[in-house]
């Protein structure tokens, strides 16, 4: 392990209270699997770095703290405890004091690790362990991370720095690293994760044959042994690419030989694989369309491979035609992933889960919940949010990411009645889906710091904890985070919390205003470019002309595309007049003298917040340092670092955004202020 303020993010172990020191000096941890050795090498790390302390770890059922499966300690606990347990999930913990004696238990290895970073989390958030009593389950089955790297390094949409994963051309030879990234997932309870892109390119497609399995195993090991299951993302040809198939037509025999073949080699190196993320027939990736299959048809063809090793299909949502020609409104993107998606509910196989992004288009600031999230009965769903921020600032820019996940996930979409929010829905208790959860693409590269800006490991953190407990409040999360990474100081900690809490507010002010999304530059997707277009010269994504701005998504005039919600959320965005401010430009094309709710014109609101964006990322920097005294200097630098591009990309937004509507809208600002 390696060690220095910036790379153990979270997991600091700095000394917080020396009361409970002798507690720690003996500790049972009963069973000896790897995930067993996980717990002791992180417990022998933590109190060496936090009392200076080397605990016996034995199996001496009297130590003052026993870590064991319930099979293990039954005699330490009475029937109702027992019961407790017995009602637990697979991965639920049960931490009580009996008598004096601190108990982690629960039905599994996987669940005494998370109730070890549990306890270590109260340790280092100050608070005496000792009496500790607590029982939790994970409120979601899948809490998985997508890494979006490449074997040549480089890391898709990556933002810190290169893989961890792979190094010009070659899976890593020295692993200590992705050991320590598994630490840092299972610390906050995720357990899959994905180790390459979903756009898999030449070499990649041979990550699934004997040239990289072996090595592979040596990851899937690891993560193992922190209750990480690993899957791979697949390319939907590689029976032609691998053994010169003429086809990779779903429907015909020997197409699903060959993954049949294929799997069951897979397994033999890896018995515990997850399976297959795949993104088909999107953004030139190859996919059932090319033969005339639907994705149900592709992903069951996987499915039935899989299905004789648990394995499963994590099949993405993010299908739409790139070429598009966005001058004629009769395509919307929105509408795609609906489209595609929705008149096959039912159609697949019972270990396909469907992954679909949180909003219609692409990790935006801001954009309305998917309306294919619940839309499918009878479908495995789980909800894909980007922990990176391709469009939030891509890790210098500040944009802690929690609020808004919170305000996906308690999204009511009324799809089976009040109440049916996205939290409940991937939770898998609205439908009876089998599998749902979460999926994120991670912000993580070899980078010291692992996230590029430091604060950008909130984020990374916050998911986690997100994916166990979706109730968690944003602040409190937020809290926490700062106190394992920065310690308690009062100062620090109302600093640093209101920083983060506004920071997504803050980037929105600057960047597209009131739902309308995009105007990045193309490719990048940093920094302003209003009419930047990805795909071809023509089209924008704003439709902004002289008169007005905003894109008709509407049943009568527009796309069509509001007709996707449920009631009422259909009428509420339908309807100019009850449509959210927020998400205005993204339903209504209206005149830039249009009224909003809060009473500013939709002209002024974009020179108001542009204005005050900028200012706002001032005050942040200004707060920031108040508290330098109390920050170590290479982490104090780091964010400094990142807080001065951040407010040089918001001096250009707000400049080109205001001179650009200024231009054509010709209308001047209230305020008379100047815009360039
Ligand atoms: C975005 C992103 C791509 C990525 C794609 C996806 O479009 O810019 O880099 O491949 O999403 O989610 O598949």
């Amino acid at each position: 392990m390696q060690t220095s303020t910036m790379y153990n993010m979270w997991l600091q172990y700095k000394i917080v209270n020396e009361n409970n020191k002798d507690f720690w000096r003996e500790v049972a941890v009963l069973s000896n699997s790897c995930i067993a050795r996980s717990i002791k090498e992180e417990l022998r790390f933590a109190l060496n770095s936090m009392y200076k302390i080397a605990p016996d770890i034995t199996t001496n059922h009297q130590a003052k703290i026993v870590i064991g499966v319930i099979k293990e300690i039954s005699g330490l606990l009475n029937g109702k405890q027992k019961e407790i347990i017995a009602d637990l999930p697979e991965e639920g913990y049960l931490i009580t004091n009996n008598q004096g004696q601190l108990i982690l238990t629960g039905k599994t290895d996987k669940a005494l690790l998370y109730a070890v970073f549990h306890v270590l989390r109260e340790v280092q958030l100050g608070n005496d362990v000792t009496s500790l009593n607590v029982v939790e389950g994970p409120k979601n089955i899948l809490r998985m991370v997508n890494q979006w790297d490449n074997l040549d390094g480089s890391v898709e949409r990556g933002y810190s720095g290169n893989s961890i994963f792979y190094e010009n051309g070659e899976i890593v030879k020295d692993k200590s690293r992705i050991r320590d990234y598994a630490r840092f997932l299972a610390s906050v309870g995720i357990n899959a994760i994905s180790i390459n892109n979903v756009n898999v390119w030449e070499e990649e497609t041979y990550f699934i044959t004997k040239k990289y399995l072996p090595e592979i195993k040596e990851i899937a090991d690891i993560f193992k042994s922190y209750g990480v299951t690993l899957y791979l993302s697949i390319n939907f040809a590689s029976p032609i690419a691998i053994d010169g198939l003429d086809t990779a037509d779903p429907l015909v025999d020997k197409v699903r030989k060959w993954w049949k073949e294929k799997v069951t080699e897979i397994y033999q190196y890896i018995p515990y694989f997850g399976g297959f993320v795949v993104k088909a027939d999107s953004e030139h990736r190859p996919g059932p369309f090319t033969y005339g299959r639907d994705h149900a048809d592709g992903s069951n063809m996987l499915a039935e491979a899989l299905a004789p090793y648990n394995g499963k299909v994590i099949w993405r949502c993010f299908v739409y035609n790139c070429v598009q020609d966005w001058r004629d409104r009769s395509t919307d993107r929105a509408r795609a992933a609906y489209d595609h998606f929705k008149p096959l509910d039912g159609k697949f196989h019972e270990n396909v889960i469907l992954q679909i992004k949180n909003g219609p288009m692409d990790f935006q600031v801001r954009e309305p919940v998917s309306p294919l999230i619940g839309a499918m009965e009878h479908t495995n769903q789980m909800v894909e949010f980007q922990i990176a921020q391709e469009y939030t600032g891509q890790q210098r820019d500040l944009c802690y990411l929690i609020p808004q996940w919170k305000h996906v996930l308690k999204f009511d979409t009324h799809i089976k009645g009040e109440g049916t929010t996205i939290e409940e829905i991937v939770a898998g208790n609205v439908h009876s889906y089998k599998y749902s959860g979460l999926a994120a693409v991670s912000n993580i590269g070899n980078d010291d710091n692992w996230t590029g800006n430091t604060l950008a490991q909130a984020n990374l953190y916050g998911y986690g904890r997100l994916t166990w407990n979706p109730g968690l409040a944003a602040e409190t999360i937020a809290k926490e985070w700062i106190q394992q990474t920065f310690g308690k100081k009062e100062s620090v900690l109302k600093t640093m919390e209101e920083i983060l809490m506004d920071s997504w507010h803050i980037y929105e002010n600057y960047t597209a205003p009131l739902g309308i999304g995009w105007m990045v530059t193309p490719h990048s997707h940093y920094g302003p470019n209003i009419d930047g277009y990805e795909y071809s010269r023509w089209g924008t994504y704003h439709f902004a002309d002289r008169q007005g701005i905003g894109v008709d998504r509407t049943i009568e005039t527009g796309t069509g595309y509001t007709a996707q919600y449920e009631m009422p959320n259909q009428l509420l965005y339908n309807n100019i007049d009850t449509c959210p401010d927020e998400l205005l430009l993204f339903f209504h094309h209206v005149p830039y003298k249009y009224t909003l709710k809060s009473g500013k014109t939709v002209i002024q609101h974009i020179y108001d917040t542009h204005f005050s964006g900028y200012e706002q990322v001032e005050q942040l920097i200004s707060k920031w340092e108040t508290i330098k005294e109390h920050i170590d200097v290479p982490r104090y630098k780091n964010i400094s670092e990142r807080f001065s591009m951040q407010k040089r990309n918001a001096k250009e937004w707000r400049d080109q955004i205001n001179t650009y509507f200024y231009r054509k809208s010709g209308i001047e600002d209230e305020k008379r202020r100047t815009i360039y």
